[in-house]
C-alpha cells in the first residue's frame, strides 16, 4: 500500500473514491460539505433518506456523484460530532480500508486528517492513519493453503497538510511504511508454524536481515553458550533436537562512542513445558512465545529502515522447551552466565532462564538501557487482558517513556511495581534462587526474577503474553509491541 499527498482540488482528484466523514444529524465534514456542494447536494439527499447511520465507523458506498472525477464516495459514521476519541478515529480509518477492499477502488483520497481528535495534532493523524490502514491490509502468509486474496485498495492519497511542511509530511509517511514494514515481519515469524521457525531459522532471517539493512549480525552456536557458562539458556534447550542459538543484530545510526540501546527478545519457537508439559488445550498458540524475539527483528528492521542516528543492539536467545530424555528435570540445579545458581522447580518457567542469560551476555555492550521483551507469563493475562502490556522497569523515567510511546501509538504498557517484598517467594534451600514463586502475583516475580540480572543496567521489561498474538477465529500475530518501541527510540533519537 502506498500513500502520497495530493496535489490537486478536491473535484479535480482522479482516484476510485474519495473517502469523508459525516456525524450524528446528518452533519457533513468540510470535506464532505465540499463534495455535496459540487454533487449539488447529491449526498445530503441520501442521508435525508436515512441510508447511512453516523454511528463511528458505519460505511456507505455511493457511486456516480455528479461533478467529481473520482468513481465512488465512501461516507464513514463519525459519531457524536464532538472531537473523536482517539480509538474512534482508529475505528474509523479501519472501517474506510475495510468497506474499499474487495472494491474495484484501488485508489481512494482519505480526507479524514480534517477530523478532529481529542488530545492530538495533524502529525499524530496523519501517522495513525498510515499505520491503521497497513496493518488492516496485512494478510498472513499462508504455508500450505491458497492465499488470501490481497488488500485491494493500493493508493491512499492524503490532502496536502496545513500545520505540516510537505517535507515534513512526506517524512512521517515514511516512517509510519518502515514501522509499518517491520510490524509485517513480526507478523510473518510469529504466525509461521513451529516446524518450520525453528531456531536456525531465525538466525537464518537474521542473517539476512543483517544483509538487506547492513547490520552487523553474530550467531553464537551451542558451544559457544557452554563455553560461556550460559547455563541457564541450555537447560531450558537440553530437551529439544533443535540446536539453540544466541542471535545478535547490532545496527549503527549514530558515532561508536554513543552507547546502545539493547533489545532483548525472549525466542521460544515452542513451549511444551518441558517436563512441567502444558495441558493440551490450545498448546499450539505456544508457537507464539517467539513473538518477543519476532518484536526485535521487526523493531530492527523498522529502525534500520528509518534510518534512526541511534545504536541499537537486539540480543535474541531462541531455543525450543520440548520433554525428552535429555530434559531438564523438576529439582535440577542449574548454574547462570552470571555465577548465580537457579533451582528450576518448573520447566515451563523456561522464558527467564533463557532471559537472564542473555541479559548478562548484554551487559557487554554497556548499555545505555535495556529492555527485554517476552511471552513471559499467564498470569500477565489474567491480570491485564489482551489490552496492555506489563512494563515495569528499576528506572522511573524509562518506565514512563515507555508508557508515554505505547500510549501515543495505541500500543499501551501499564506499569506493575517491582518491590523487593516479591523477591522473597523466588528464595530456594538448595541455590541462590528457585525459577518460580507461588501463583500469587505470577508476573511480578517473573519480572523480580529478571531484575536480579540487571542490576547494573537501566533496565525494562515488557511482559506481552496477552497482547503478542491473537486467539479464537481471528488467531495470529499482532505486531506489537513494534510500534511502542518505534515511537519510544524516534522519541530517544531526537535527543
Ligand atoms: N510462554 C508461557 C507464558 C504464556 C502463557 C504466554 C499463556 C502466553 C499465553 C511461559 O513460558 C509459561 O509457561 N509461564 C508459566 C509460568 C509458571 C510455570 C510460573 C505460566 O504462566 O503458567
Ligand atoms: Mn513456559
Ligand atoms: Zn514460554
Amino acid at each position: 500500500m502506498e500513500f502520497s499527498i495530493n496535489a490537486q482540488p478536491l473535484e479535480k482528484a482522479t482516484t476510485g473514491c474519495v473517502v469523508v466523514g459525516v456525524s450524528e444529524g446528518a452533519r457533513l465534514s468540510p470535506a464532505a460539505r465540499q463534495l455535496d456542494q459540487l454533487s449539488q447536494r447529491h449526498l445530503s439527499r441520501l442521508l435525508k433518506q436515512g441510508d447511512l447511520s453516523a454511528k463511528t465507523g458505519k460505511t456507505l458506498l455511493v457511486h456516480g456523484v455528479p461533478g467529481i472525477a473520482s468513481a465512488r464516495v465512501l461516507l464513514v459514521g463519525t459519531g457524536s460530532g464532538k472531537k473523536l476519541s482517539v480509538r474512534d478515529y482508529r475505528t474509523v480509518v479501519r472501517s474506510a480500508v475495510l468497506a474499499l477492499d474487495g472494491t474495484g477502488a484501488t485508489s481512494a483520497l482519505f480526507c479524514l486528517a480534517e477530523l478532529e481528535v481529542e488530545g492530538q495534532d495533524e502529525a499524530w493523524k496523519l501517522e495513525q492513519l498510515v499505520l491503521t490502514a497497513r496493518d488492516v491490509s496485512y494478510r498472513v502468509t499462508r504455508v500450505a493453503d491458497v492465499q488470501d486474496p490481497a488488500c485491494t485498495l493500493k493508493k491512499v492519497l492524503l490532502p496536502a497538510p496545513h500545520k505540516l511542511k510537505p517535507a515534513e509530511a512526506k517524512t512521517l509517511i515514511a516512517r509510519c511504511q518502515a514501522i509499518a514494514n517491520g510490524m509485517a515481519l513480526t507478523r510473518d515469524l510469529g504466525n509461521l508454524p513451529p516446524n518450520l521457525c525453528t531456531p536456525t531459522y531465525l538466525a537464518t532471517q537474521a542473517r539476512s536481515l543483517g544483509r538487506s539493512w547492513k547490520l552487523r549480525v553474530q550467531v553464537l552456536e551451542q558451544k559457544d553458550m557452554e563455553k560461556l557458562g550460559m547455563g541457564a539458556l541450555l537447560a531450558v534447550s537440553s530437551g529439544s533436537r533443535q540446536p539453540p542459538k544466541l542471535i545478535v543484530m547490532q545496527y549503527s545510526g549514530a558515532p561508536k562512542a554513543r552507547k546502545p540501546i539493547v533489545l532483548v527478545g525472549k525466542g521460544i519457537t515452542f513451549d511444551t513445558g518441558g517436563i512441567s508439559l502444558k495441558p493440551a488445550p490450545e498448546m499450539d498458540e505456544m508457537k507464539f512465545d517467539m513473538c518477543g524475539a519476532a518484536s526485535v527483528f521487526g523493531t530492527l528492521r523498522a529502525v534500520a529502515e528509518m534510518g534512526l542516528p541511534i545504536n541499537l543492539i537486539g540480543v535474541v536467545p531462541t531455543c525450543e522447551n520440548m520433554p525428552d530424555g535429555n530434559a531438564t528435570r523438576p529439582g535440577d540445579i542449574v548454574r547462570s552466565m552470571s555465577g548465580q545458581t537457579v533451582e528450576i522447580l518448573n520447566t515451563d518457567a523456561e522464558g527467564r532462564l533463557i532471559l537472564c542469560d542473555a541479559l548478562t551476555y548484554a551487559e557487554r555492550f554497556q548499555p545505555d538501557t535495556i529492555i527485554d521483551v517476552a511471552t513471559l507469563t499467564g498470569a500477565c493475562v489474567i491480570a491485564l487482558g489482551n489490552e496492555a502490556a506489563g512494563l515495569f522497569a528499576n528506572d522511573d523515567a524509562l518506565r514512563d517513556e515507555l508508557q508515554a510511546a505505547g500510549d501515543y501509538m495505541g500500543d499501551r504498557a501499564w506499569p506493575l511495581p517491582l518491590w523487593e517484598e516479591y523477591q522473597e517467594g523466588l528464595k530456594s534451600n538448595f541455590a541462590d534462587m528457585a525459577n518460580i514463586a507461588g501463583r500469587a502475583g505470577g508476573t511480578i516475580t517473573a519480572a523480580s526474577f529478571l531484575s536480579r540480572f540487571t542490576r547494573s543496567m537501566r533496565w525494562a521489561h515488557l511482559d506481552i503474553a496477552g497482547v503478542a498474538y491473537k486467539g479464537g477465529k481471528d488467531k495470529g500475530a499482532t505486531g506489537r509491541p513494534v510500534k511502542l518501541f518505534c515511537r519510544y527510540l524516534i522519541e530517544r533519537s531526537g535527543r
